[in-house]
């Protein structure tokens, strides 16, 4: 389930931002995304934060530490982050601010060569020192043969979560946001589940499969992998979209059973 946004960040939050950057000019909340109950831009003196947030009882607060954790392995690809506090029943990250629009993902799109090239650095990132969870893990519930997940197994480290609200355009081209839920894996999976983002937003599934056959992973790929890939996605977006009213959902649930069907991997 999504976390309410707050609109009016809490006086804890407010000191708790200037203790770690300095006063405050100026503040404004923003709206996509989905997890975080703060996600803000905040102007100090000399600069502009993104700060997003969850109280330390939630039961995410987890994916902060995840996200902190990650920051330094993913620095030429994601916002720098500045800084992590855990106080007064806050947990909050304060982030670079950038300015960019979220990545365009419809066919023919001039950002999606753009995103492939950051992904590409990615993939060159080492296997990060850092408790993760892994794919396997995370897909256990959607295989009907536990040998199965072994598809999935791999240490590369993979952001895993392509809505292009988590993808940003600027002039040093696409970064990344959003590292709560990054995990462990075959290297192919990445690409293979920024496809179904591709399919929602109107390739056919053989065009959003050249688009990730750019990844260095996709030849690597055993095409038994992605079958199987293709109807654990199917279930699970059939699931998320049974109990979801994101607005992405109905869209995704669509996408995975157009490209379970193009692999013939139906569930
Ligand atoms: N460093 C940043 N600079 C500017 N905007 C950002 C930054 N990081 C995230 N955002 C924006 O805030 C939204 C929410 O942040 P995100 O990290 O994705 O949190 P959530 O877990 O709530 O989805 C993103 O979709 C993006 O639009
Ligand atoms: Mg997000």
């Amino acid at each position: 389930m999504p976390t309410p946004r707050l609109t009016e960040l809490p006086d804890a939050v407010l000191r708790l931002i200037e203790k770690a950057s300095g006063p405050i000019a100026g503040v404004e909340t923003v709206n996509a995304g989905r997890n975080s109950a703060i996600a803000a831009r905040v102007r100090t003196a000399d600069r502009t934060l993104f700060v997003k947030g969850l109280p330390l009882d939630h039961p995410w607060v987890w994916t902060q530490k995840r996200e902190a954790d990650v920051g330094p392995y993913v620095r030429n690809i994601a916002p720098e982050l500045h800084w992590h506090v855990e106080e007064d029943g806050w947990s909050l990250l304060g982030f670079e601010h950038i300015d960019g629009g979220h990545a365009d993902f419809t066919p023919g799109s001039p950002d999606l060569p753009a995103v492939m090239a950051t992904m590409t650095r990615l993939a060159d990132v080492p296997a990060p020192d850092v408790d993760l969870k892994t794919m396997p893990h995370r897909l256990r519930t959607y295989v009907d043969d536990p040998a199965d997940l072994s598809w999935f197994t791999g240490n590369r480290l993979l952001h895993s979560e392509w809505n292009p609200h988590n993808v940003l355009m600027t002039d040093r081209g696409a970064l990344f946001v959003d590292w709560g839920w990054a995990s462990t894996g075959a290297a192919w999976i990445d690409p293979a589940l920024w496809l179904l983002w591709l399919i929602a937003h109107g390739h056919t599934p053989g065009q959003a499969e050249s688009e990730a056959a750019a990844h260095p992973a996709w030849q690597d790929a055993p095409p038994a992998g992605l079958d199987t890939l293709a109807r654990v996605q199917h279930r699970l977006w059939d699931s998320i979209a049974g109990e979801s009213t994101d607005d992405w959902a109905k869209p995704m649930q669509h996408a995975a059973q157009a490209w379970a069907e193009h692999r013939n991997a139906k569930p």
